[in-house]
């Protein structure tokens, strides 16, 4: 069951798999990616990554590579891999060229890099004791939906959060939440949910759509919409969303306690709602 890399053509182990230092990801962080989980040996909603990568990939206009072409390859290293619960990167970057601002060539090759390493989530304790978050400025790029390798601010914001003993750090511009350096966050009001409407200024994480219309076929009420600061510390319930991360909930937002102070009741609803369709494999369209 090895953790492995696809490298340009190669199968390797994920150690061995070296790009060149003119690739444009590592000098200029110019590419997108992807992270995929799978759960019981099936990649999970796949097509929903791969929709998302096709948008990042022709929002910044690397072309050269079909997203059919990417679908083989991640199937193809899953499968070398055997493991079952397994979390899958995907990056693809412009391509090799010796550094200068444009890349002006139409006939670049993109480099993708696939690698499948062994998951295990998020621990038990964790997930019933809840999350605590801090706050910070936003201070990323006007593109947020493009899912770039451009992270240092998000690097930075996880970092300060890890610092002051916080699982996450969420940014808040201008008095309203955006998101998580690496998950979106939703509010929940008297039996609703709140989160931040998709745009620029949010990445549309897989989970959070997920999380929305299976709160809606259940008759929960969601509203996508501004969430300012003060509404995300007024709420009954807060929790996080991500690959990663599943549906996480958040206990305190800077210090102070939300609501009970515990994982809230809607909160674990839609984790397990979310679990039962893992279990069912409901992931499309
Ligand atoms: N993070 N917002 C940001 C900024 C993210 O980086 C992510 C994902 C999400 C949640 O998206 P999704 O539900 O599609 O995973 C929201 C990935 C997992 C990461 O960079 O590790």
């Amino acid at each position: 069951m090895p953790e492995i890399a696809f490298l340009n053509g190669e199968f390797l182990p994920i150690d061995d798999a070296k790009v060149p230092v003119d690739d444009r990801g590592y000098q200029f962080g110019d590419g997108v990616y992807e992270i995929v989980k799978s759960y019981n040996g099936r990649l999970w909603a796949l097509d929903r990554h791969l929709r998302r990568l096709e948008r990042s990939l022709s929002e910044v206009g690397i072309t050269g590579i079909t997203v059919d072409e990417v679908r083989e390859r991640i199937l193809e290293t899953y499968e070398r891999s055997g493991i079952s619960r397994a979390l899958v990167y995907v990056q693809v970057t412009r391509g090799v060229l010796p550094r200068r601002h444009a890349w002006t060539s139409a006939s670049l090759k993109p480099t993708l890099l696939v690698t499948v390493r062994k998951f295990q989530g998020v621990p038990d304790e964790l997930r019933r004791s809840g999350v605590e978050v801090i706050t910070l400025p936003e201070v990323r790029w006007g593109r947020r939906d493009i899912k770039s390798i451009n992270l240092l601010p998000n690097v930075l914001a996880a970092q300060k959060a890890w610092e002051a003993g916080a699982y996450e750090a969420i940014f808040v511009e201008g008095g309203y939440i955006t998101e998580g350096s690496h998950t979106n966050i939703f509010a929940v009001r008297d039996g609703r949910l709140f989160t931040p409407q998709e745009g620029p200024h949010i990445l549309p994480g897989i989970t959070r759509g997920l999380v929305i219309e299976m709160a809606r076929e259940e008759g929960i009420p969601v509203e996508e919409g501004p969430l300012s600061y003060e509404a995300l510390l007024e709420a009954d319930e807060a929790f996080l969303t991500a690959t990663g991360e599943e549906v996480l909930g958040v206990v305190s937002v800077d210090g102070r306690r939300m609501g009970s102070g515990k994982v809230g009741p809607m909160t674990w609803r839609l984790y397990e709602m979310f679990v039962d369709r893992v279990e069912r494999g409901m992931d499309s369209p």
